[in-house]
């Protein structure tokens, strides 16, 4: 079957055309259009300049998408509902269902941490269960236990900030800008990642459960001594350290998560994902102190994008044997 799927739930547009047949999903065309030049200047996403940008550049996705996939026959159209800003997720989810309504096809509702989630079986099609799912984005920051497709229990949370949101911050008071993820990465990699002694908020904690908000707090603490004078040299050692802080935390739950529920695979996703340092320690350790295998998905399919979609939508939603009978969503209640 192949999907039509729409993804607007923060600052990128983007729309997907996936082939998904016999556990295997293959993708056509996958546009993203960003809108990191419109949100820079104020250090974060505006949801209202957001929903402007999504309504401009969500028909010319719609064209390229359609055209490098070469005009496929569409069975199914699939799109955001939340979690995310709603102006953004209504641009999306009433243009996915003008054309449901156009073309005569079902239109499904996807949860977007299912997307990001799923974006791993676009990259590693033999995940075996039970798998345990670290996500990690700008909005969430979750263990997730899954036994089957779609069957999820959630095991901890952050109780603050997520991951995302922390990596962002701690770039704002070093000054280097939004998204600030990448950047922060950037600068730790010639960083020293024991030059600043950072807390690891509840890496001790009995329960599964995050906390960002003190760690981002000890960064400020630190740069507010330095009386505005921050040399590069400083700026890639805290980047390193707070990297370092936030890696540390992250591994130590997923790994005891992992054993405690004995799971046959650890599933890494969610923009920071994309974060190297963390593909490679997490690797590392899950390889070294659980019996599991590691995924993660394709660095560029870590973002949001709307592959992840589509392949949530196929794992999920499709009926074991015939794909025609897939129920539609009449009424696309948003997620905020
Ligand atoms: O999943 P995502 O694209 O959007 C949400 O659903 O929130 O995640 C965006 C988050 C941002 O906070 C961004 O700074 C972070 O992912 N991010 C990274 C990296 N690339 C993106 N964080 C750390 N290292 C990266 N390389
Ligand atoms: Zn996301």
């Amino acid at each position: 079957m192949t999907i039509l799927a729409v993804e607007t739930s923060c600052d990128d547009t983007s729309i997907a055309l996936v082939k998904c047949n016999q556990g295997i999903c293959h993708i056509l065309s996958n546009i993203v259009s960003s809108q990191i030049e419109i949100h820079a200047p104020y250090g974060g996403v505006v949801p209202n300049l957001a929903a402007r940008a999504h309504l401009k550049n969500i028909e010319p996705c719609l064209r390229q998408a359609l055209s490098e996939a070469k005009n496929p026959e569409i069975d199914l159209i699939a799109t955001t509902i939340g979690p995310g800003l709603i102006p953004s997720l209504l641009v999306g989810a009433n243009f996915a269902k003008a054309l449901a309504y156009n073309w005569q096809k079902p239109i499904i509702g996807i949860n977007h941490i299912e997307g990001h989630i799923y974006a791993n079986w676009i990259t590693n099609s033999k995940i075996n269960f039970p798998a345990l799912c670290l996500v990690v984005s700008g909005g969430h920051t979750q263990l997730v236990l899954m036994n089957g497709h779609g069957e999820y229990k959630l095991l901890g949370q952050t109780r603050d900030d997520a991951a995302g949101e922390a990596f962002d911050k701690v770039a704002k008071l070093l000054n280097l800008g939004y998204p600030g993820g990448p950047i922060i990465s950037q600068k730790a990699k010639s960083g020293n990642n024991k030059g600043f002694n950072l807390p690891r908020p509840m890496i001790n904690s009995q329960d599964f459960d995050f906390s960002f908000s003190g760690l981002k707090t000890a960064v400020l603490y630190q740069v507010k001594k330095q009386k505005g004078k921050l040399s590069e040299q400083y700026i890639e050692d805290m980047s390193a350290s707070f990297e370092q802080a936030a890696i540390d935390v992250l591994a130590s739950k997923t790994i005891k998560a992992a054993k405690e529920y004995e799971v046959k695979t650890v599933i890494l996703s969610g923009g920071v994902a994309a974060n190297l340092e963390l593909r490679k320690q997490l690797k590392e350790s899950i390889e070294k102190q659980t019996q599991a295998k590691f995924s993660m998905p394709e660095i560029k399919l870590c973002t949001d994008n709307a592959a992840m979609i589509a392949s949530a939508t196929y794992f999920t939603k499709k009926p074991k044997q015939d794909h025609s009978k897939i129920q539609a969503d009449a009424n696309l209640k948003l997620v905020a």
